[in-house]
């Protein structure tokens, strides 16, 4: 056995942990000092073609650059006109602003549990948690792998309810020929550092509906009628709030669809050398790719085998970092999700203004509770699936060998372990309380 990292032996990786970073060359930085040069950084005319080339790109009637994925979400919830005492189901296994969104709306959110492979929405347990208070479905690409669209759209129409595809990690992938995030009544994407495509922080919604597309376009811009241009005052005497991105971000994301491709492609042909560097390593099971679609890679995601490795993601996620690949400190970031249902917030009811609001409100007629056991599948993926890496395409060929070397010494070493009785407990209460 190669003595781990951990246990005193030398690191498979010496020159420092691999960092996500973006692509940004000339042609970013050419365009975000002619916005500069032009002295027109706020929501201006590169953010209008930016939104022209999106929605070009998706082959979509409209597309509205927002300020973030998480703001993307809110102004499709507003335009739907969800609100206090509306029920969203969305997935548990995302990143927290899936389900804030909805609170943001003082919306309950309903979390359904996921397919264990695709580890998306599975559209039977959906549809027993739909009741007359469902309004909208919120299904959540992760990390790139699909969700079957076609029954999710069918419960959508036979009890009337919106669909909103959060594809902020799915930049790309087709779902039966459709681009994702077309499909639903809105899609919406994320353009935030190490995102698929980036523009530093930054979402998009896109839509085929017109009413929708208003809507959204107001809850943008402190609810302006955009039909009545630059002169628009406040008309909607609606909550509004400003979600505007600045033409300075714009200007690079014009650059960045540009290569949006190439930059797809280069992630899955990462995460297909990964792949066939990983096909043979016991005790772990690579991502899933889905017959019915072309998904595309954020994270690549492995899923442990704890009956195999005869230990738990975290002392696998240790061993792992002391290789030297990546950060520790990152760990509960950007390697290990949480259950949304878990999170405080949702176990506690913790609302605005130190209420329990909206979870116990008067205007909710149902009664919800979070708690361990609620979503049995997602709460398993998240004790097993760990974000490995992010196959972003500036990664060399000898970063993705040193990923693949690290998993092969961990995972072959803790077999070994687990063979000859050694005990593993590198997670002492003190990491585990840190992390
Ligand atoms: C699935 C998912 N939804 C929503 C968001 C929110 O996007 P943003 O960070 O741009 O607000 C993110 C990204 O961070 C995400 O991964």
């Amino acid at each position: 056995m190669e003595k781990l990292a951990i246990d005193g032996g030398p690191q498979v990786r010496t020159q420092g942990p691999i960092v996500e970073t973006d692509v940004f060359e000339k042609e970013e930085l050419d365009a975000l000092i002619e916005v500069a040069q032009q002295k027109k950084l706020r929501r201006a005319e590169a953010t209008i073609e930016y939104e022209r080339v999106i929605a070009e790109w998706f082959g979509v009637k409209y597309a509205i650059a927002v300020s973030s994925g998480t703001t993307a979400l809110h102004i499709a919830l507003a335009a739907f006109g969800i609100g206090p005492g509306d029920e969203v189901i969305v997935s548990p296994y995302t990143f927290v602003a899936s389900d804030t969104a909805v609170l943001e709306q003082n919306a309950i959110p309903i979390f359904a549990d996921i397919d264990p492979i695709t580890l998306t929405l599975d559209p039977n347990d959906i549809a027993r948690r739909i009741t007359p208070r469902t309004k909208a479905i919120i299904p959540v690409t992760i990390s790139g792998t699909l969700q079957d669209m076609d029954p999710i759209m069918e419960l959508a129409h036979k009890h009337n309810l919106w669909v909103l595809e959060d594809a902020c990690q799915s930049f790309g992938a087709t779902y039966k020929g459709k681009m994702v995030g077309t499909i639903g009544h809105v899609g919406v994407f994320s353009s935030i550092t190490g995102k698929i495509i980036n523009t530093g922080e930054g979402g998009i919604v896109i839509t085929n509906d017109t009413d929708l597309y208003e809507k959204m376009w107001g809850f943008m811009d402190f609810a302006r009628k955009k039909s009545l241009g630059p002169a628009s005052k406040y008309h909607w005497g609606l909550p509004c709030t400003n979600y505007r991105i600045t033409n300075m971000q714009a200007a690079v994301g014009i650059q960045q669809m540009k290569r949006a491709w190439d930059m797809i492609h280069k992630r899955t042909e990462n995460a297909e050398y990964l792949r066939t560097l990983l096909a043979d390593v016991p005790g772990i099971v690579l991502p899933s790719e889905q017959s019915y679609g072309e998904r595309v890679y954020f994270y690549f995601l492995i899923r442990l085998l704890p009956e195999i490795l005869g230990t738990d993601m975290l002392n696998f996620a240790i061993a792992l970092a002391a290789e030297g690949t990546y950060n520790l400190d990152y760990l509960s970031t950007t390697r290990w999700m949480i259950p949304q249902h878990l999170e405080p917030m949702f176990v506690d009811k913790i609302g605005y203004g130190g209420t329990k609001c909206p979870f116990e409100c008067p205007w909710y007629e149902g009664e919800v509770s979070y708690y361990k056991g609620l979503c049995p599948t997602a709460e398993k993926a998240c004790d097993e699936v760990f974000w490995l890496a992010s196959v972003h395409p500036l990664l060399e060929k000898h970063d993705l060998d040193d990923i693949a070397a690290a998993v092969r010494k961990v995972v072959f070493a803790f077999i070994e372990k687990k063979e000859k009785g050694i005990p593993i407990n590198y997670a002492t209460d003190e990491i585990r309380a840190r992390l």
